[in-house]
């Protein structure tokens, strides 16, 4: 295992990760991918260690993915589910933070609908000396570094599944399509796929890909087609409806039929192109459901499984004694 480019307790952000750090990400994952391979799945890394879900938004995929990726690590989970939780009576974020912590929770790997939440948990926790790891798993519109690093992990396993590196993606051209703004997932992929050298570019109305983010390094287009000329690899995004609050296009259809990712759209991509969608994923609206389904193509099923492999290496390493 390869932990020598690895200091970090928290993971709040990739703003500032370096290409050393994605290679040990990369090549720790790609470890636990064999792992995950073998008739029998677990390791004992985080024996008598306690992870936490703190989940105050809703998740399908990420939530399960850091649940099964703990459990593989051998550690013992406790899943907060805010419905049923003491928030509904008036306890903080924070009071229910220092209640997992009083429990011997290590590591908490939290969700938040808004911006900033897992970073104010980490810095009271700190400030406590509680020497707790906390992990982003999406807050608000900020980001989303586990998605990114399995993205990154996906993309880079395609040609050398046992020894993914960063440099696979010196000089490729990426497409990010759709609802920018309100979106985590391009933001920490913005970062990834930057520090790694890729080509970026993103396209969607101007009402959901501002000028402003060519200041962080990609290029814009507010029409399609030159985004996906010549791609390698293409991302679809989700229209997040329940993050707008004015009328930002005219309607899924017109979305659809100008922004709509098809078999036909992705012709003047370079040939072999692959789709990625961090899920969830409306069907007909970012992406037909005929081009999502297609294994040629889509590598969203491969998200999914390698976001496993990906969320053990970062429990991992997080669990790591400080050096
Ligand atoms: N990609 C992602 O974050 O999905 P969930 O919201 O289901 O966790």
């Amino acid at each position: 295992m390869v932990t020598s480019a690895w200091h970090r307790r928290h993971i709040l952000s990739l703003q500032d990760f370096t290409l050393p750090e994605y290679n040990t990400v990369l090549q720790t994952a790609a470890s636990f991918r064999q792992v995950l391979s073998r008739g029998t799945k677990r390791v004992p890394s985080l024996q008598g260690q306690v992870v936490t879900n703190l989940f105050f938004e809703s998740s399908t995929r990420t939530r399960s993915s850091f649940e099964l990726a703990a459990k593989r690590l051998s550690a013992d989970v406790l899943n907060f589910a805010p419905a049923s939780s003491s928030l509904a009576k008036g306890e903080t974020i924070l009071d229910t933070a220092k209640t997992y912590l009083a429990m011997g929770t290590n590591l908490m790997v939290i969700r938040h609908r808004q911006a900033g939440v897992p970073q104010a948990i980490a810095t009271a926790l700190d400030h406590l000396g509680a020497g707790v790891g906390v992990l982003n798993a999406g807050d608000g519109a900020h980001e989303h570094p586990s998605q990114a690093l399995l993205d990154l992990f996906t993309i880079c396993s395609l040609t050398d599944p046992e020894g993914p590196t960063a440099e696979f993606l010196r000089g490729k051209k990426v497409a990010i399509v759709g609802d920018i703004l309100h979106s985590r997932v391009a933001r920490s992929n913005l970062w990834s796929l930057t520090a790694c050298g890729a080509e970026v570019h993103l396209a969607g109305p101007p009402t959901l890909v501002p000028a402003l983010f060519r200041n962080l390094g990609p290029q814009v287009h507010w029409q399609l087609e030159p985004a996906l000329v010549g791609a390698d690899f293409v991302m679809a995004l989700r229209l997040q409806q329940e993050r707008m609050d004015a009328n930002l296009f005219p309607s899924l259809r017109e979305y659809h039929l100008n922004f709509g990712l098809t078999r036909e759209r992705l012709g003047v991509c370079r040939p072999g192109v692959r789709l990625l969608h961090p899920g969830p994923a409306n069907r007909g609206v970012e992406v037909s459901s005929d081009l999502l389904d297609d294994p040629q193509t889509s590598l969203m099923s491969q998200q999914v499984t390698n976001g496993v492999a990906v969320r053990m290496a970062l429990l991992y390493l997080m669990g790591l004694p400080p050096s």
